[in-house]
């Protein structure tokens, strides 16, 4: 296939053929690697991006206001957003939870918690101006660095919620999920291991470098700690209910004494966990608004996996990386 029909062939959210024309203008300066699936990532404020990506992340940084009110999760790609996103949907909308007709049992968390540089954009006829598209408060999601947030969500008092996971289980789960886009979406093989294992490593990845990103926001939450919280994926899987919690106080909206004695932690972390989402029809054999597939987003949600897969050698190189990344910050996985 050469490069005209690999583009055509390509799926929404990878295509670049509808850029803005500030986007367009931009790439040529900016420095190029090859992705995991069959385009490029470029470089922009220290952070590789696909060029649809970077065109929202543009987009948002002249166009989208941050309200007061707003909760922005943030995370690293392959981190547990899907988890978090429908905790957090579940934890606002918690009057809803016994209802048969809760939108988390129609509709996968993508779709409920947009990122606002992915659907957004794709739905990019609504004004974003407009502050219609979304009710207030709002909840919304983002994988963009600290570095390239929108100026207004840091002059905001917006809530930002971080999550993040150990380097080795975010590169597993983001080579599985990159193999099955590239089977189903882009008719490629399997990438080798060693070969993205490599990329990420230099730091080449969605959003990567991975260290920087996670860095950039721990720092932030250790600077504003009633602006942004800092959370693991692994700390989320050992203590769900302490951190529920403590997700519900940061957002001003601590469990009150009837709930918690009406069983609404349990309640939520059940509706939230990998085996009621998973199960879901919707999940099964739906597609989220940007033609992914819902199952790709629930492969196995477990803590150290990566020694199913990664070699004594590759497990030296990143925690080397990782540990002279990490010094000196107080940040440990
Ligand atoms: P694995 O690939 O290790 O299984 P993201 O949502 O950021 O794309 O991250 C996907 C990872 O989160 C996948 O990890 C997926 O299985 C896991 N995951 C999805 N839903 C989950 C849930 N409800 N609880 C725990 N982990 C979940």
């Amino acid at each position: 296939m050469n490069g005209q029909e690999r583009e055509t062939s390509l799926p929404r959210y990878l295509k670049g053929d509808d850029l803005t024309e500030e986007c367009r203008a931009l790439i040529p300066s900016l420095p190029l690697e090859r992705d995991w699936l069959s385009t490029h990532y470029h470089l922009y404020q220290g952070f590789w991006f696909h060029a649809r990506y970077l065109d929202g992340v543009l987009w948002m940084q002249r166009h989208f206001t941050a309200a007061d009110s707003d909760t922005l999760l943030v995370t690293t790609p392959k981190s547990g957003t899907t988890w978090l996103k429908a905790l957090l949907f579940s934890l606002l909308h918690r009057s809803q939870l016994s209802s048969l007709d809760h939108p988390l049992l129609r509709r996968n968390p993508h779709d409920l918690v947009p990122f606002l540089e992915h659907r957004l954009y794709l739905e990019s006829n609504q004004s974003l101006e407009d502050p219609s598209f979304m009710a207030f408060p709002r909840l919304l999601a983002t994988h963009m660095p600290f570095a390239s947030l929108p100026v207004s969500v840091k002059d905001s008092k917006c809530k930002v919620v971080y999550l993040c996971r150990n380097p080795k289980d975010t590169f597993v789960s983001m080579w599985s999920f990159t193999n099955s886009l590239r089977l189903k979406d882009t008719a490629m093989d399997p990438s080798p291991i060693d070969e993205a294992f490599d990329s990420f490593c230099r730091g080449v990845s969605l959003y990567g470098p991975y260290w920087d990103h996670v860095l950039q926001y721990y720092r932030a939450s250790l600077e504003l700690p009633d602006r942004v919280l800092f959370i693991r994926y692994e700390e989320m899987k050992e203590s769900p209910r302490e951190h529920l919690r403590r997700l519900a106080r940061f957002l001003g909206c601590p469990f009150s004494e009837e709930e918690e004695a009406g069983g609404l932690v349990d309640g939520i972390l059940t509706q939230c966990s990998f085996e009621s989402l998973s199960k879901l029809e919707v999940n099964q054999r739906g597609k989220s608004a940007s033609g992914m597939e819902n199952r790709w987003f629930f492969r196995k949600g477990e803590v150290g996996d990566w020694v199913n897969y990664l070699s004594p050698e590759m497990i030296a190189r990143i925690d080397h990386i990782t540990e002279e990344k990490l010094q000196g910050s107080g940040l440990k996985f």
